[in-house]
C-alpha cells in the first residue's frame, strides 16, 4: 500500500490476522452481525512511520457507545493534572490563553484549564464521553477534528495558543489534512503539542497489544520530524512518558519561534541506534510476536491443564489483539473484571470471553489474573495487596 505520509510504497511486516473492533464489547444476540478486519502493519522505508494497513471507518470505533473513559485510571487523572500545569507554566504567556484539545474524551485533561477559568475547548466525536466533560464543566464540541471543523472554531472561538492531544493523532488517518488543520487554527507563535505511545517501546517490550484499530500510526521522533517537514512547522522538544505503557510527548510550533531543546537531536540519534529507521527491526518484531504467543498459549494452557482459576483483569483494548492473536477464549480466561459500566455484563470483541463488573473479581478469589491492563500495574499492584497476599499472582505477555 501508499504510505499515508510520503505516498512511497509500503509492504506488511506483520498481519495479526482477522480482528473485531478493539472497544466492541457485546453482547450475544450480536454474535453473527461482528465486524472483522485484517489488522495488518507496514512500515515506510522513506518517512519512517509505522501505520495499519487497514482501518476500519472511524464512525464504527468512536460514536454515542465509546467504552472508553480516560477517567478509569486515578493514575492517568494525575498524569493530566501535571500535563496541564506543565503546559500552563511553559506555554501559556499571553493574556487570555485559549486552549484547545483534540479527542478530549471525559475532559480529563482540559478540566484542569476549566477550574482555573482559562478559555478552553474539547474536540471530541464520541457524544457518550463528551457529554460527560460537559458535565465537568469542560467546554466540548462533539465531531471529528479535521479541516472543515477547525474553520469552524477559527469562526466561532478564535485562534489558539496551545492545540492540545493525547493518545489520539495516532487515530487519525489523514494526519497531512490534521497538519493543515492545525497550521490554520494555531496563532502564530503557539504551540501543538500531543503524545502517543511509543514505538521504540513497544519494539523493545515487545508489546504488540498497542496494534489495534484505533491505532493507525505508530510514532517515533524520526518519524515525526519528516511527518512535519513539509509544513510550517519544527520539532521543538521531545519528552518521554511512562503512560500507556511508554508514550512520546512531542512539541511542535512554527519554524525559527522558539528554542529548540537538545532532547531532540539525543533521542534522534537513540533511535537511529535502535534500528526504527531500518525494516529488518520491524521483521525482528514479528519474531518476537510469534514468541511471545506461543509463550502465552503455553502458559494458560498449563494452567489450565492444572486447574486453576483463571481470570482476566481489565478489558482493554489492547486486549483485543492478544485474545484473537492468541486464541485466547474462554476455556482458558474465565472471565474478566472492569470497572467500565458500558463493557460490564457483555463479551470481549471476537473471542466472546464475559466481562465482569469489578466485584466478581474479588468473590471468585481466582489464583491467576492475566493483566490485561499492564500499563496500570503499580497502580493495580496497589490496590490488589490481598490478591497478592493470599497467593494471587499476576501474569502477563510483557514481562
Ligand atoms: N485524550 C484521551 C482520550 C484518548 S482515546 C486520553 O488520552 O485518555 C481517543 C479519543 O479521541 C476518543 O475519545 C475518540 O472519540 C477521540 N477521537 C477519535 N478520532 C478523533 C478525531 N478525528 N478528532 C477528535 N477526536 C477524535
Ligand atoms: P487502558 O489500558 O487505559 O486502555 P486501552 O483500552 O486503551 O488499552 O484501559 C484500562 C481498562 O482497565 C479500562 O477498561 C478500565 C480498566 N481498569 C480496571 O478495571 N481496574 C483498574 O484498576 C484500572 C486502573 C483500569
Amino acid at each position: 500500500m501508499k504510505c499515508r505520509i510520503c505516498s512511497n510504497h509500503t509492504e506488511i511486516f506483520i498481519s495479526f490476522g482477522k480482528m473485531p473492533i478493539a472497544n466492541g464489547f457485546l453482547l450475544e444476540k450480536d454474535f453473527k452481525n461482528e465486524y472483522f478486519f485484517e489488522l495488518a502493519a507496514v512500515f515506510c522505508e522513506k518517512c519512517f512511520t509505522v501505520q495499519l494497513k487497514n482501518q476500519p471507518n472511524p464512525k464504527l470505533m468512536f460514536h454515542k457507545n465509546y467504552a472508553f473513559f480516560s477517567k478509569s485510571s486515578k493514575y492517568m487523572q494525575s498524569h493530566f493534572q501535571k500535563y496541564a500545569e506543565w503546559v500552563n507554566q511553559n506555554y501559556l504567556t499571553s493574556k487570555k490563553p485559549f486552549v484547545v484539545e483534540i479527542g478530549s474524551n471525559d475532559g480529563i485533561l482540559l478540566e484542569n484549564f476549566s477550574k482555573k477559568k482559562i478559555a478552553h475547548l474539547g474536540i471530541e466525536p464520541s457524544s457518550n464521553v463528551a457529554k460527560i466533560a460537559r458535565k465537568n464543566g469542560v467546554n466540548t464540541e462533539v465531531n471529528f477534528f479535521d479541516l472543515r471543523f477547525a474553520k469552524n472554531i477559527v469562526n466561532k472561538y478564535g485562534n489558539a495558543d496551545a492545540i492540545l492531544a493525547a493518545n489520539v493523532i495516532c487515530h487519525i488517518p489523514n494526519l497531512n489534512e490534521i497538519i493543515k488543520a492545525v497550521q490554520l487554527l494555531l496563532k502564530k507563535d503557539g504551540v501543538f503539542i500531543f503524545e502517543d505511545p511509543y514505538i521504540g517501546d513497544i519494539i523493545k517490550k515487545v508489546s504488540y497489544d498497542q496494534f489495534y484499530d484505533e491505532h493507525v500510526f505508530f510514532f517515533s521522533a524520526l518519524s515525526v520530524q519528516n511527518i512535519f517537514k513539509n509544513s510550517d512547522f519544527e520539532l521543538i522538544d521531545i519528552l518521554p512518558q511512562e503512560t500507556h505503557g511508554g508514550s512520546m510527548r512531542y512539541v511542535l510550533c512554527k519554524k525559527g519561534i522558539r528554542k529548540i531543546s537538545n532532547n531532540v537531536l539525543k533521542i534522534i540519534q537513540r533511535e537511529k541506534k535502535m534500528g526504527l529507521n531500518k525494516k529488518s527491526t520491524f521483521n525482528k518484531f514479528k519474531k518476537n510476536c510469534e514468541l511471545s504467543k506461543k509463550r502465552i498459549q503455553i502458559m494458560l494452557k498449563d494452567f489450565k491443564k492444572k486447574e486453576k482459576k483463571v481470570v482476566g483483569y481489565g478489558a482493554t483494548s489492547k486486549s483485543t489483539t492478544i485474545l484473537n492473536y492468541c486464541k485466547i477464549g474462554p476455556d482458558l480466561i474465565h472471565f474478566i473484571s472492569d470497572t467500565t459500566p458500558i463493557k460490564q455484563n457483555k463479551f470481549t470483541p471476537g473471542m466472546h470471553i464475559p466481562v465482569k463488573p469489578y466485584n466478581e473479581f474479588i468473590k471468585y478469589n481466582p489464583d491467576i489474573a492475566f493483566l490485561f491492563a499492564w500499563n496500570h500495574k503499580k497502580e493495580i499492584e496497589n490496590k490488589e495487596k490481598l490478591f497478592i497476599k493470599k497467593g494471587g499472582r499476576f501474569v502477563c505477555h510483557i514481562f
